[in-house]
């Protein structure tokens, strides 16, 4: 392999028996047995043991002096190790080494967490990233992702898809999060923008004629973030020409089952399921979602209108008011704890209360139901809400009433909660594509239109008057592609004709001054000759993660940022020094005191 080693520590076994080998790597652990000295040597690949008997002293004295974390090189042979000392639970473990040279390549301080540890605050792994890293768990992590990057390539590659880069230093790319700013030296007061995404350099590749185009690449969003955002990440990017939704979404759907295949040994259903976004925002109250959870939301605002519950019947009758209920099987054996518990949860999204039914005995009519709220309700209220639920004896009938946007949220996000609670997951991968979504939100606080995807993506009809004419009934030709209730990937066919962006900026409230400075490269490009095209994004991040069961998109990156978007190992960000600042043309403002 090299001229300091013959193997990987862990990929040593029963095969090369009696062979001289050398291995490199880290003292994992060294024990002393009354004489005979036990270290597990550890690489990248694992660990394998090794032995060291004093009837070698020198390299028994080396091995005395080694401590954990020690970087050796070891000289030794394989042998089988002795009957009832085998550990099955290691891929070496049927091996040893007895050791017969050994020569300390550094020596290390005493880490400030063990490496077998597992209850290692996040602080403390983000600072010393480079020791967490060595962590089997994040090394497999790691060796996961770059095969997961090695397969997407290689099923794009093979399909004729060009990796070609784009720029970092670039002007703004609307995805709905701020900029990162990069001040330029040469142009005082002006700033480049970090990319959000390459998304218009996407689509000036295809009007170059580039016909597919992929790359791996970082993204910079200045965004709050949760458990599945980073301030940079990595999107797969794709853009493709002359290819409908059908057809794009048909190689994605090739290229995740080839990838989960390879790599998980999993069959993903070949064509994925297709919903459209009102069913799903109707039945799961979210965009994305998690089909492995088997409840749903259903609405009852037409049994309420006339209940004397103002709380139920206001919403009931309001257009933009939503009235549901979420039957959750066998919750009868709820505690009035749990179930305060849940209100408080829901509260977290603007729901002012969480009513329920207890459904104990049906036959037995109201006296068979215990509910805060049934003598509010007419019985053929309460008869229309136990047929429409299929509610049967032992059941729990949850309640949300308010502003539809309320009530999707807060309802849709506790029947995630209920699923994971109440262990009702029904199997390990739900893929599904969210298709038709409307063109355009309402954003009533600034009362104009803001785009659901982005400003490129093409409405499904060809006729800008007719979009003009009905904004908010106009779908577009977007689609998302979500598993288990994550948004992997979202995606469009794209405007490929002036008349039509024109158009859409105009309804977006961009004026034509705007639009020319921020996307004039844009519009002229869509004058010469611009192919129809469209493509998509997946989060790499996201995937990794999925796919390797983390439970943050951190724990499948290198070096992550914290929540508060900074870099605990190297102290980023940091102030800039006058000398540079002044250089840039800057000069700060004072902070803001109270
Ligand atoms: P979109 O904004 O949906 O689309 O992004 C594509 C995918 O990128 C991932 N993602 C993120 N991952 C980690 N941290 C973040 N802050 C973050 N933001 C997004 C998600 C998401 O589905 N240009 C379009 C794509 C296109 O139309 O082709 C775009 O960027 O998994
Ligand atoms: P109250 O009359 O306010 O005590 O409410 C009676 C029941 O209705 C309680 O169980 C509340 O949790 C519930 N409730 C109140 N407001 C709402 C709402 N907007 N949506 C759903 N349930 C609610």
């Amino acid at each position: 392999m090299s001229s300091m080693r013959t193997h990987y520590c862990g990929q040593l076994n029963a095969s090369h028996l009696d062979q001289d080998i050398s291995i490199c790597g880290w003292v994992h652990r060294r024990r002393d047995h009354g004489g005979v000295i036990f270290i597990d040597l550890r690489d990248r690949e694992g660990l394998v043991q090794v032995v060291f008997d004093p009837d070698a002293p020198e390299s028994f004295q080396v091995a005395e002096r080694v401590r954990n974390e020690y970087v050796l090189q070891i000289r030794g042979k394989v042998r089988r190790r002795p009957d009832g000392t085998e550990n099955k639970n290691m891929p070496t473990g049927e091996i040893e080494i007895l050791g017969k040279q050994v020569e300390i390549l550094n020596s290390a301080e005493t880490p400030p967490f063990q490496i077998d540890e597992d209850d290692i605050s996040e602080e403390l792994r983000l600072r010393y990233r480079y020791i967490d890293l060595r962590r089997p768990p994040m090394q497999q992590r790691m060796m996961l992702r770059a095969r997961i990057a090695r397969q997407l390539r290689r099923f794009l590659d093979d399909r004729g898809f060009l990796d070609i880069e784009t720029p970092i230093l670039t002007k703004t790319t609307p995805e709905g999060a701020r900029d990162y700013l990069v001040p330029s030296r040469t142009h005082p007061g002006e700033f480049f923008a970090l990319p959000q995404s390459p998304q218009l350099f996407k689509q000036l590749l295809m009007m170059s004629g580039m016909d597919r185009y992929y790359q791996i690449v970082r993204c910079f969003r200045d965004e709050d973030l949760r458990a599945d955002r980073q301030p940079e990440f990595t999107q797969l990017d794709i853009e493709t020409s002359f290819l409908n939704e059908n057809e794009i979404m048909a190689i994605m759907e090739d290229m995740m089952c080839g990838l989960f295949k390879d790599v998980l040994d999993v069959e993903l259903p070949n064509p994925f399921p297709r919903m459209t976004y009102a069913e799903a925002m109707r039945r799961f109250g979210v965009d994305k979602p998690d089909l492995r959870i088997p409840l749903e939301l259903v609405d009852v605002a037409d049994l309420m209108q006339e209940v004397e519950f103002k709380v139920f019947a206001a919403p009931a009758k309001d257009p933009k008011g939503r009235v549901t209920a979420l039957r959750l099987p066998q919750g009868g054996s709820l505690s009035r704890k749990d179930i305060d518990d849940y209100t408080q949860f829901v509260s977290k999204y603007g729901a002012k209360g969480l009513a329920y039914i207890k459904v104990n005995e049906i036959a037995k009519g109201r006296d068979g139901l215990q509910s805060p709220i049934l003598k509010f309700l007419p019985d053929a209220t309460v008869t229309g809400i136990l047929e429409r639920t299929g509610a049967a004896d032992g059941d729990l009938i949850f309640f949300g009433a308010d502003s539809a946007k309320v009530v999707s949220e807060a309802l849709g996000a506790l029947r995630i909660r209920l699923g994971h609670d109440r262990n009702l997951l029904t199997g390990p991968w739900e893929p599904l594509w969210v298709v038709d979504f409307p063109m355009f939100e309402r954003d009533e606080g600034e009362n104009r239109w803001v785009a659901l995807h982005h400003p490129f993506t093409a409405p499904n009809s060809d006729d800008p008057a007719a979009l003009n004419a009905n904004p908010g009934e106009a779908l577009s030709r977007a689609y998302d592609m979500v598993l288990n209730g994550t948004e992997l990937g979202g995606g469009s066919v794209r405007i490929h004709r002036e008349a039509m962006q024109a158009a859409v900026f105009e309804l977006l409230g961009i004026s034509q001054e705007e639009a020319r400075e921020k996307f004039g490269f844009l519009l002229d490009a869509l004058k010469f000759g611009c192919p129809p095209h469209g493509g998509i994004a997946f989060g790499l991040d996201r995937l990794v993660m999925l796919m390797v069961g983390a439970q943050s998109i951190r724990d499948v990156m290198a070096f992550p940022k914290t929540q508060s978007a900074a870099c605990l190992l190297t102290n980023a960000p940091s102030p800039a020094g006058d000398k540079q600042l002044r250089e840039l043309g800057i000069r700060l403002r004072a902070k803001v005191t109270e």
